[in-house]
């Protein structure tokens, strides 16, 4: 994995900087922060840029993390109970500011219009309700691997997962595709557009899918789009025993990290896919609570579905 732990020097320069962007808006939603948070980005210090372009540019990993931030447990307050519920306070402001700065150095935070309301920076805790549905909001069923958003080609780069606490040290699942033995007969096959990927019930949209490649790039080093769960079974045995065989690889090399509170893990939605592991919640304000947020590194590719240039809803 690709890592970085922030000296206290690094932290002095991003306190300041976050606590003056976190007093300069009122949330990390609206157009005037979104439309300066990449400018306020270049002012982070210099080793933590270098090492997020490195890993946007050269690939080194498919996952990296960041290290170091201070989280005080009694300032960010409760666990909400619903991702709909605002936390109050501005401390909270101040890590949702923290990640989308670091996310400005990959991408361009986007939200789809038919989930989690279009919030740009969703709050990741389990819902009473929602114990044993395989979404984020889940706990008790583990969350399987998947490509975030796989079956739109709109899908985000990068997301970007933030740690405010996890009491249970619940793992972030991920596998590496590079890290994937690959046979190269299956490669071929996954690279044929003959794949049949369908919206997953984050998303009730009455979206039909699409129909492409499980790998594509560099065949030697290929990017990855994959969620069997949301998949059709392929009608020839040929791509069934390529996607089985895939599916199989990915789960023999998966592994995980239990992020501590302030830790960033920023998932390449091309080089990796992710998921959760299952965890019995207690719906007490002591819950495990993550920050997320979807990055495009070419926010012009969906033009046709956003309202103007700088929206980053994908409607
Ligand atoms: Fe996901």
């Amino acid at each position: 994995m690709h890592r970085l732990a922030l000296t206290e020097k690094e932290l002095g320069e991003i306190r300041l900087l976050v606590r003056e962007v976190a007093a300069r808006h009122s949330s990390v939603e609206g157009a005037d922060f979104l439309d300066n948070v990449s400018t306020y980005a270049h002012e982070m210090p210099r080793r933590l840029r270098v090492f997020l372009n490195t890993f946007r540019l050269t690939e080194p990993s498919g996952v990296c993390l960041i290290s170091g931030y201070p989280v005080d447990d009694a300032r960010v307050g409760k666990t909400p109970r619903h991702w709909r519920k605002k936390p109050d306070g501005s401390y909270t402001m101040e890590v949702d500011v923290f990640l989308n700065l670091c996310g400005a150095l990959l991408g361009d935070a986007i939200a789809w219009s038919h989930q989690r309301d279009g919030l740009i920076c969703q709050d990741l805790v389990p819902i009473e309700g929602h114990a044993n549905k395989m979404i984020g909001s889940g706990s008790e069923l583990e969350l399987v691997w998947h490509t975030e958003d796989a079956s739109y080609s709109y899908r985000g780069d990068y997301i970007g997962l933030m740690c405010l606490r996890n009491p249970d040290a619940v793992p972030t699942t991920f596998a590496l595709i590079d890290e994937v033995r690959l046979d190269l007969d299956r490669v071929e096959v996954l690279f044929e557009p003959r794949f049949v990927f369908r919206p997953d019930p984050s998303h009730p949209t009455d979206s039909e899918g699409e129909k492409a490649s499980v790998l594509f790039g560099d065949p030697r080093f290929p990017y990855v789009r994959f969620d069997p769960y949301c998949m059709d079974r392929p009608e020839t045995d040929e791509a069934r025993s390529a996607m089985d065989y895939l599916t199989r690889a990915i789960d023999e090399n998966l592994t995980g990290v239990a992020l501590l509170p302030g830790e960033c893990l920023f998932i390449d939605n091309y080089k990796a896919v992710h998921g959760r592991s299952s965890f019995k919640a207690r719906f007490d304000g002591t819950d495990r609570w993550l920050k997320r947020i979807n990055l495009a590194r070419d926010l012009r590719k969906s033009r046709a579905v956003r309202k103007a240039p700088a929206s980053r809803v994908i409607l």
